[in-house]
């Protein structure tokens, strides 16, 4: 299996994007098909129904269309994936319905994967470049803010996440109050570009002394207070509460970086992904910060990458089974919303090296 170009076809719906992906060797992406769901944006975020609908009309397509790109067919795949969660059970729930009927129908192995596994991956896709372990990852999306120490693609412990709001969220919650839509984080980060990040001073939540875990709900509440008080929304304000929020966001990042890298200096990498590491100031922040700590910084190559995608799925499935031939089976693989993160138990205060 060394020698032989591993191709994985994978499926991710776990929100609003029905995304299919053909990858080689978890790292080369021979095609890439995306179907979003604009038809949420009028709701001010994922109706939940809307999108299981749109997801079971449109993956047939997707899947189809993905094949033609690569120029493969079904019987040139070696490996089916699929996010098995966690994310919306009835979005989940058609993916892997379709990835299993395809593994029955086709007896090809099928390899289920960690939403946030299939993130910390998309580092690696279109990567030619080494990455050093042992690593810092910092997924930031939509739904989670987590922070994991990995020593290998496939092995890591959860050191923190967030006790309330996802970042990704707050930048959602954030641009509704501010009337700018959904989703929130590239309308947010796109007027913060113009504005004063000095101008409010929100508060910095890094909790005890100690502590890797996020909070983002008092900041959510801070910027929620001071539109209520203000007497007009102008453009001026949108772009300096944008700004403020963002450098606020940034800032905490840093101090919660800085934590683990004192307290595990055996670190190598950083790496930053999920949805918000879209974001252009706050990678650049990262970026500069780790220069002082000589630690390497990985980020996903495009921003495409960076948000929920099918690559990334392949990715992971590919690192996995090359770890655990076992894991590939001809089987159906059940949705699961809530699953726990692999490995999920936190690193030991006391266990530093
Ligand atoms: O990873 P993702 O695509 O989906 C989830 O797994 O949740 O992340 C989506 C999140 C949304 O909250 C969205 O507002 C945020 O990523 N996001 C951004 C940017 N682009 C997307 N947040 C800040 N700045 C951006 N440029
Ligand atoms: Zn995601």
């Amino acid at each position: 299996m060394r020698h032989k170009k591993i191709k994985i076809l994978a499926f991710e719906t776990s929100c609003d994007d029905t995304a299919v992906a053909v990858v080689e060797n978890g790292k080369k992406v021979l095609s890439e098909v995306r179907v979003s769901q604009a038809q949420h944006n009028a709701w001010g975020g994922v109706v939940p129904e809307i999108a299981a609908r749109l997801h079971a009309e449109k993956w047939k397509g997707a899947l189809e269309e993905c094949l033609k790109k690569a120029n493969l067919s079904m019987e040139e795949i070696d490996f089916l994936a699929c996010t098995q969660g966690p994310g919306l059970q009835t979005s989940l729930l058609i993916g892997n319905t379709a990835a299993s009927f395809l593994s029955l129908q086709h007896q090809k192995p099928l390899i289920p994967v960690h939403h946030i596994h299939g993130h910390i991956c998309s580092v690696f896709l279109e990567r030619v470049e080494e990455i050093s372990f042992p690593a810092l990852v910092l997924t930031v999306s939509g739904g989670h803010t987590q922070m994991h120490l990995f020593y290998s693609e496939v092995d890591g412990v959860m050191l923190g996440t967030t006790l309330d709001d996802a970042a990704g969220e707050a930048f959602d919650k954030v641009a509704k109050m501010l009337g700018l839509g959904y989703p929130g984080g590239p309308i947010v980060s796109e007027k913060a570009e113009k504005g004063d990040k000095k101008k409010y001073d929100f508060p910095k939540i890094y909790l005890e002394k100690d502590s890797l875990d996020f909070s983002f709900s008092g900041l959510k509440a801070s910027v929620y207070r001071l539109i209520e008080q203000v007497e007009s929304v102008d453009e001026i304000f949108i772009t300096d509460v944008c700004a403020s929020f963002e450098y606020t966001v940034g800032k905490i990042f840093l101090k919660k970086i800085e934590r683990v890298l004192e307290k595990y200096p055996e670190i190598k990498s950083v790496f930053f992904v999920g949805g918000v590491s879209a974001n252009q100031y706050l990678k650049s922040v990262i970026r500069e910060f780790l220069q002082h700590y000589c630690k390497n910084f990985f980020t996903p190559q495009n921003i495409n990458f960076s948000t929920d995608n099918a690559a990334m799925i392949g990715s992971a499935a590919y690192f996995l089974v090359q770890k655990n031939p076992q894991i590939a089976k001809v089987q159906f693989v059940e949705a699961d919303s809530r699953l726990c993160f692999l490995g999920s138990t936190k690193k030991n205060k006391s266990d530093t090296n």
